[in-house]
């Protein structure tokens, strides 16, 4: 077969471009070289649709195993009774448990997109915002927190049937007992989608919403290391509040239902690939080491906070608990589309990103989102930060001088050229 050397080619000229620069974004990893040798195998020839040992295919006996082991290394991850590995990304998982909690039309409560929240939690551009009737919580003006107690009076208000908690860009921990007070009160269940913090809770870092929340939905790729993909988790099953029967009328749990709706609901066959990778990534996630990971993850985190305060800078809510950090470039003169258009430049990458009661588009944005799951991954720690920190502002300060952005992209390349990225691959 002739070699497609166009598509070789352009991922040799990927791998170069994540080696030589400083990734910042914090949705963003560097798997292990086995997530990635793991996730490009036989197991994406195998159409596998069902679950382990009830598929609608001969020939699964395999994949059953590894899907098992996923499954199984998950649950141990975060002590809980129920995972499904098979949402092929974020959304999918949040669509999936909607869709069981949910008749279209009915009320659903979200952090507001502008001020952190997820397109899936109920954005009127998504799914989530043209199937159900969406009402947004925020964060308070005066420190940049969650406000539980607006929360709570559009609970009281709107009746949700689903309270969303879990943000993209969101430097603060949850109270996710407050949450499900809320959700009692107003007969709600409560998802949590954890895709951003899922690895400091996994390592016991930041509070855990399985006793409080009745779904946890997750990302694998962020904080967790893994392959592209989602996951659903239920710390315990439940018998289904709706009354759904089986065709021979027994009554399904919550579990059976959020099976069904990954597949056939949404979904055709599983991402077996995908999810042989997921179980390399949860193995890694037991392992010892990835808690030193974690933890400092989070320090690099709160180091790279001191350093952007000790400069002047605005943080939202005014430092950070998790991996990531908001910054408000207003007092800086600079919009987000600005900051991230000039650090590019230098090969720095970050996100433009909208800040609470922001006075400009999602286009332009007056701030960017800045993350260490990935350089935390390529060994950096907290005087690598500093250094970090000073070539941004270095950028930030000199938007049209060229020479100046010039330079600090020439010392960032051979910085960089220190930490190692698959050196495997040549
Ligand atoms: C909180 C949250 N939920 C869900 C998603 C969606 O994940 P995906 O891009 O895999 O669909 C994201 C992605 O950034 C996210 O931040």
């Amino acid at each position: 077969m002739t070699r497609d050397t166009a598509i070789f080619d352009l991922i040799q000229e990927e791998l170069q471009r994540q080696r030589r620069g400083l990734e910042l974004i914090a949705s963003e990893n560097f798997t292990s070289l086995q997530v990635m040798q793991a996730m490009g195998n036989v197991m994406t020839n195998k159409y596998a649709e069902g679950y382990p040992g009830k598929r609608y295919y001969g020939g699964c006996e395999v994949v059953d195993k590894s899907e098992q082991l996923a499954i199984d290394r998950l649950k141990d991850i975060f002590n809980i009774e129920y995972a499904n590995v098979q949402p092929h990304s974020g959304a999918q998982a949040n669509m999936a448990v909607q869709a069981v909690v949910l008749q279209p039309g009915d009320a659903i409560l979200g952090l507001d997109l502008s001020m952190g929240g997820h397109l899936t939690h109920g954005s009127p551009v998504a799914f989530s915002g043209k199937t159900y009737q969406a009402h947004h919580y925020g964060v308070r003006k005066e420190d940049g927190l969650v406000d539980y107690d607006d929360m709570e009076k559009k609970a009281v208000e709107v009746k949700p049937k689903l309270i969303i908690c879990g943000a993209s860009a969101y430097s603060r921990d949850w109270d996710y007992a407050r949450v499900r007070a809320i959700a009692d009160k107003v007969g709600a269940l409560v998802m949590a989608d954890i895709a951003h913090p899922a690895g400091l809770i996994a390592a016991g870092l930041l509070n855990s919403p399985f006793d409080h929340c009745h779904f946890v939905t997750s990302t694998t790729h962020k904080t967790l290391r893994g392959p592209r993909g989602g996951i659903i988790m239920m710390k315990n099953d439940f018998e289904n509040p709706w009354g759904i029967t089986t065709p021979k009328g027994e009554v399904r749990t919550v579990s059976q239902l959020i099976d069904l709706s990954v597949f056939p609901g949404i979904q055709g066959g599983p991402l077996e690939h995908v999810i042989a990778a997921k179980a390399v990534s949860f193995f890694e996630i037991l392992q010892d080491d990835y808690k030193v990971y974690a933890r400092q993850m989070q320090s690099n985190a709160q180091a790279m906070s001191n350093a952007f305060l000790e400069k002047g800078y605005d943080l939202v809510s005014g430092g950070t608990d998790n991996h990531l950090l908001l910054i408000d470039l207003r007092n800086k003169g600079i919009s987000g589309k600005k900051a991230e258009n000039t650090l590019v430049k230098a090969d720095i990458t970050i996100n433009k990103n909208m800040v609470p009661f922001d006075d400009k588009s999602p286009f332009i944005t007056s701030g960017i989102r800045v993350g260490v799951p990935a350089l935390t991954t390529r060994g950096f720690k907290e005087k690598e930060m500093k250094q970090v920190v000073h070539w941004l502002d270095q950028v930030l300060m000199n938007t049209d001088n060229d020479s100046v952005i010039a330079t600090v992209r020439g010392e960032i390349n051979e910085y960089m050229s220190g930490f190692d990225l698959y050196p495997e691959m040549g």
